[in-house]
């Protein structure tokens, strides 16, 4: 894919799709549940059907149809033992929220995944799912994952690493568990799991105290079925947000997006640098907040942002870096640890592609310096995206200040925003 330089900005109102994170719970607790729920505004991407396939193959009845999906949950219980190995692409999401609930099932799984998929880490998850009693195995810490039947029993884990998949796996794994299960986090992770177990009537309680947010959850209580209706995504708004803020004369309109405050840390990031971002019409759907937001042409400052900001943004690097290359100033990110075990090490990725674009950037330990220039040259024009869609997105908008830029394996884009090309195109874009 190629992606060149715009002249007339980035106006319009593009069609953002269903969150990522919350259509993968909106299968798999729907599934779970007593009944029929319907979801509408479901993100049909790749990861997310992997999840959905991976709940036909156990047995559940999804009907789909053009606008929603039917979900006919039979119960904590109901699941089949899949007639083969799970296949889960390119989905760290599916691997790990799955790892949880198929361990405390009564019959054995395999889960696989793509090449990607099977490098990144899965002792993660499956370290305290094994504290938990679970019979988990992992490949030297990798995919294939293969679970056995065990009876689990009720722990107190606090969370090692700050993950809301990790924190979502163990939570599923608890629905099944006679007893009361705690799990503890010091650093916030998305809630999106928490919430729609709420409100799907789980026998769940939160408490904060200070930094520390502990969930207690007692186990083996039906949940009844709930409809929902799945808001847009942030992750992927936050494209079209930093297109219109660093191309002259933009405008958008972004409606009906996700806008939880465990996950909003870009919009806070690009607000700190003075980008012209007004959110209206604050609401709430299925206990998500949710807005509209309009974002315009802006003069961005470059800003210092400290760890506490990846934990709310982490998916959102690849992208603010881009913002970052066309500000007044230099920009500082602090604690990307993380992003080196994502799609890709998005780390070594942001840096080595924005060498090539001719900016000045490098990477102290899992720190970022980008200092910004108004003229770049580009050194190479071929961007290394190592099937990461989140790198190939951003270097997409690089591409609508400095193209031609060349964006190999683009097709890794379909795993979250299939219609990525077709949307930028229609406010302005010009990606062939
Ligand atoms: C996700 C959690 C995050 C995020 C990923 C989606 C989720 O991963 O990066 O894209 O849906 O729970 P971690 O839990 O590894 O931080």
């Amino acid at each position: 894919m190629i992606s060149d330089i715009i002249s007339n900005g980035i106006n319009g109102k593009p069609n953002i799709p269903g969150d990522k994170s919350i259509s993968h719970r909106s299968i798999i607790i729907p599934s779970i549940s007593n009944g029929p729920c319907e979801i509408k505004n479901i993100l049909r991407s790749e990861d997310v059907l992997h999840t959905l396939n991976a709940f036909k193959e156990m047995g559940v009845e999804i009907i789909e149809k053009e606008k929603k999906i039917i979900v006919n949950g039979k119960g904590l219980n109901s699941l089949n033992k899949p007639k083969k190995v799970i296949y889960l692409g390119n989905s760290g999401t599916s691997a790990r929220l799955l790892s949880g609930l198929l361990s405390a099932q009564k019959f054995k799984s395999v889960l696989t995944g793509d090449k990607s998929l099977s490098s990144r880490p899965m002792k993660r998850i499956a370290d305290p799912l094994t504290e938990m009693n679970a019979k988990i195995f992992t490949n030297n810490g990798t995919l294939p994952l293969s679970i056995e039947s065990s009876n689990l029993m009720p722990r107190s884990i606090n969370l090692k690493i700050p993950s809301a998949q990790i924190k979502s796996g163990l939570l599923l794994a608890a629905l099944n568990i006679k007893g009361e299960t705690t799990i503890s986090e010091n650093k916030v992770t998305r809630d999106h799991t928490e919430i729609m177990l709420q409100s799907f009537g789980a026998n769940i309680e939160i408490k904060k105290i200070d930094n520390n947010k502990i969930i207690k959850i007692v186990g083996q209580k039906e949940l009844f079925p709930k409809n929902i209706y799945i808001p847009n995504d942030l992750s992927s708004s936050a494209f079209f947000i930093v297109s219109a803020l660093i191309n002259k004369n933009s405008h958008i309109t972004l409606k009906n997006i996700n806008n939880n405050p465990t996950r909003n840390g870009i919009i806070l990031a690009l607000k700190k640098m003075g980008g012209k971002i007004i959110i209206s019409n604050e609401r709430t759907s299925n206990n998500e907040k949710v807005c509209d937001i309009d974002v315009f042409s802006s003069n961005l400052n470059g800003c210092e942002f400290g760890p506490e900001f990846a934990d709310l943004m982490i998916d959102e690097y690849p992208i603010l870096a881009v913002a970052a290359c066309f500000a007044n100033s230099p920009s500082i990110f602090r604690g990307l640890k993380e992003l080196r075990v994502k799609e890709s090490d998005r780390l070594n990725l942001i840096l080595l592609n924005l060498q090539k674009c001719g900016v000045n950037c490098i990477s102290k330990e899992d720190d970022l310096f980008i200092n910004p220039s108004k003229n770049y040259v580009i050194k190479d024009n071929s961007i290394q995206t190592d099937f990461d869609h989140r790198i190939a997105m951003a270097f997409s908008i690089m591409g609508t200040k400095l193209g031609p830029l060349i964006i190999n394996d683009s097709e890794s884009i379909n795993t979250s925003f299939p219609n990525f090309k077709n949307e930028l195109n229609k406010l302005g874009g010009k990606i062939f």
